[in-house]
Order: structure tokens, then C-alpha cells, then sequence
């Protein structure tokens, strides 16, 4: 029997700090019914203190307890990051040492939103080609710390956690079926940090210009991503021959309650099929679908059809389609 990579375990983290939509109209202006009518967001979280691999390390050191594994057993922990602690040395190498991966190697991919997808079908061809057997796939990022809280467009949209999920063979069928993952370049003058990279190292110029923050075309990214997200989700239900019956969950990325509906109004799926968390915690970037997933985990059946699908800067997109591979 062929060897899939499956899921074995959630765990997310999220800081206590609650920043609500009222929060944020005393800082820029805005107002909680723009915010919720436009975007679904009600809360969201702010780190005060440490960066993201404290978030990765709080997420993965739960993990490993809930399972009872011995951190020196993991071999490959993959971090999807677009705000790692340093520009170097990687994020995944800072919290192998922090949560006692000593055994592990590791890298940070950089996919924006579509970063836990990348990861996971990255972290997916370890187990599969056999080469190892337990394999940590982590989305985290502190969007605080590229967030320019005088731009009302994007302050009031993300927040910060983190979400780190187990891989591990399986040899019946469970676990990641298939990936279809894509990128495009020429969007990225849409959504970019365009400071702080080696195009443009960071100066007293690029401060003074808030360079170092996100900057958004709000409009054209949506325009992107209503349609991306709807069409590639399509895709793996076509090209695997699923209909919207055989569907149990969509697992989308969190970015605005409008691409969600139009993504799940695409592939057929009624309300109760997709998983939302936006309200309570913006949009996380990497983390958006890790989260969900620890959010519903006791929702989730052995069998279970999930479709996770995403779309982020780059533009990068695209879904993955696993069947889940335990009750809680
Ligand atoms: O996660 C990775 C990918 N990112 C996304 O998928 C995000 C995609 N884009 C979006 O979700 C939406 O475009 C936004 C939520 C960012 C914005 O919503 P929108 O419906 O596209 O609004 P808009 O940018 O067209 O702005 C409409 C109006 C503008 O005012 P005028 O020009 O009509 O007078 C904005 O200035 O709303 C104004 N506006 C705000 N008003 C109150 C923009 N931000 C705010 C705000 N509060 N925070």
C-alpha cells in the first residue's frame, strides 16, 4: 500500500491580548459595522511580548503533549512565516532549539497566506517518499509587527497565532490525497512589504516612507482572490472526482468572509460544511487554517473529505484535499 502523509494532531495558539473592532476605532478611522459588514472580523489578537517562534513554540510544545511524543522523536519541522523572528537564521531553527527538536531539521517557506498549504504538501513529501516519519508543519505570524497602525485599510484585518499540526505515515488511504499549488509573481506589487528585503535594505529613508509595513490594493487583491480561491478549490473536487455531497469540510483561508462564502457557494457547500474563525481572529496569515483546524478538531470524523484552500501575496493560491485520519 502506498504511503500517505496524515494528520495525526492539532495544536494552536493564540495570545490572550483581545483587540476588538471598537479597540481599533480609537486608534484609526474606522467603525465596528465597516469592519464586520465588509470583512466578517469582530476580534482579533495582538502579541505584546516575544515573537513568532514564542507563538510556534507554545503551539508545537502543546502538540507534543497531547500526544505524549518525545520532541528528540520529530525529524522535519516545516514553518510557514512571512515574519520570521530574524531575516536569518530561520524560524524553524529557532524553535527546533526552543521546544528541544534536537534531532529535527528545518526551514521556513514564505507562501503568505498560502503558507500552511505549501507547508503541508511540502512536509507531506518527506513521509511519503519515506524518508521520515514524524514531521511538524507549523503556520505562524505575528502580523503586528508589519502592520502600520496608521493604514485603517489593513490595521483593522490581521492579527497574530499560530498553528502546528503532526504528520505521520499511514498506510490506509488516510492523509493528504492531493495538492494543486500555483503562483504568480506579478501580483506582487498588490500586496508587499516592500521594505527591509534586499531590494530595498532597510535605511532611514525606508522607515521614514513605513516601507517595513504591509501594504495593500485591497480592491484588486479581492478581485484575485474571489476568483482563485473559488476556482482552484473546483479544481481538486473535479480532479479527484469529488462532488459536493462527498465534501465534509472546507478548511478556508481567512481573509474576508466574502471570499469564504463565494469559495464554498462555488464547490456546492452549504454553511455548515465550512470552517469560520475569522470573527474572533482576523486574518493570521500563515495560521488562518491550522487554527480552524484546532478550533473544529472535535467536529472532525476518521474519513472525513476536508478541502483546505488559500490564496495570499505573491500571489501564491491553492487547496489541498486530505481525509482525516482519527477521532478525537
Ligand atoms: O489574506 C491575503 C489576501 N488578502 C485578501 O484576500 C484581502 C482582500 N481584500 C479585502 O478583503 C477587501 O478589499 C478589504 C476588506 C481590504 C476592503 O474592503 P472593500 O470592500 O474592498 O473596500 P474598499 O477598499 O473598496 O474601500 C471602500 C471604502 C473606501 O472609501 P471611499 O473611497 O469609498 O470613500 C475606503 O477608504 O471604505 C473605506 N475604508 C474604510 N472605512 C472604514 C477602507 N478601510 C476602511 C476602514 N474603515 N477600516
Amino acid at each position: 500500500m502506498k504511503i500517505s502523509a496524515a494528520i495525526k494532531g492539532v495544536y494552536g495558539h493564540v495570545p490572550d491580548n483581545v483587540v476588538t473592532n471598537h479597540d481599533l476605532a480609537k486608534v484609526v478611522d474606522t467603525n465596528d459595522e465597516w469592519i464586520t459588514s465588509r470583512t466578517g472580523i469582530k476580534e482579533r489578537r495582538h502579541q505584546t511580548e516575544g515573537a513568532s517562534s514564542d507563538m510556534a513554540q507554545m503551539a508545537v510544545d502543546g502538540l507534543l503533549k497531547k500526544l505524549d511524543i518525545d520532541p528528540l522523536e520529530i525529524d522535519l519541522v516545516v514553518v510557514a512565516t512571512v515574519t520570521p523572528d530574524y531575516p536569518f537564521p530561520s524560524t524553524a531553527n529557532v524553535l527546533c532549539d526552543k521546544s528541544g527538536m534536537k534531532n529535527a531539521w528545518g526551514f521556513d517557506l514564505k507562501a503568505a497566506c498560502s503558507g500552511f498549504i505549501y507547508a503541508l504538501s511540502t512536509g507531506a513529501q518527506f513521509i511519503e517518499s519515506g524518508k521520515h516519519k514524524k514531521v511538524i508543519v507549523v503556520g505562524v505570524d505575528k502580523m503586528t509587527s508589519i502592520i502600520d497602525f496608521e493604514d485603517r485599510t489593513t490595521c483593522i484585518i490581521f492579527g497574530d497565532g499560530a498553528g502546528a499540526v503532526l504528520l505521520e505515515p499511514d498506510e490506509n488511504g488516510l492523509g493528504v490525497q492531493d495538492f494543486i499549488l500555483r503562483s504568480d509573481g506579478s501580483g506582487r506589487e498588490y500586496l508587499v512589504q516592500p521594505g527591509g528585503g534586499s531590494l530595498h535594505p532597510p535605511t532611514h529613508e525606508t522607515v521614514d516612507n513605513r516601507m517595513h509595513y504591509v501594504k495593500q490594493e485591497g480592491k484588486q487583491v479581492f478581485k484575485f482572490a474571489v476568483t482563485n480561491m473559488a476556482d482552484v478549490s473546483a479544481e481538486i473536487m473535479e480532479k479527484n472526482n469529488l462532488k459536493s455531497d462527498d465534501i465534509d469540510w472546507l478548511v478556508p483561508h481567512q481573509a474576508n468572509l466574502r471570499i469564504i462564502d463565494a469559495t464554498a457557494n462555488r464547490m456546492g457547500l452549504p454553511k455548515e460544511k465550512v470552517m469560520i474563525n475569522i470573527q474572533k481572529y482576523g486574518n493570521t496569515t500563515a495560521a488562518t487554517l491550522p487554527l480552524c483546524l484546532w478550533d473544529y478538531e472535535n467536529q472532525l470524523k476518521k474519513g472525513d473529505n476536508i478541502v483546505l484552500s488559500a490564496f495570499g501575496g505573491g500571489f501564491t493560491w491553492g487547496a489541498v484535499y486530505l481525509k482525516w485520519a482519527y477521532n478525537s
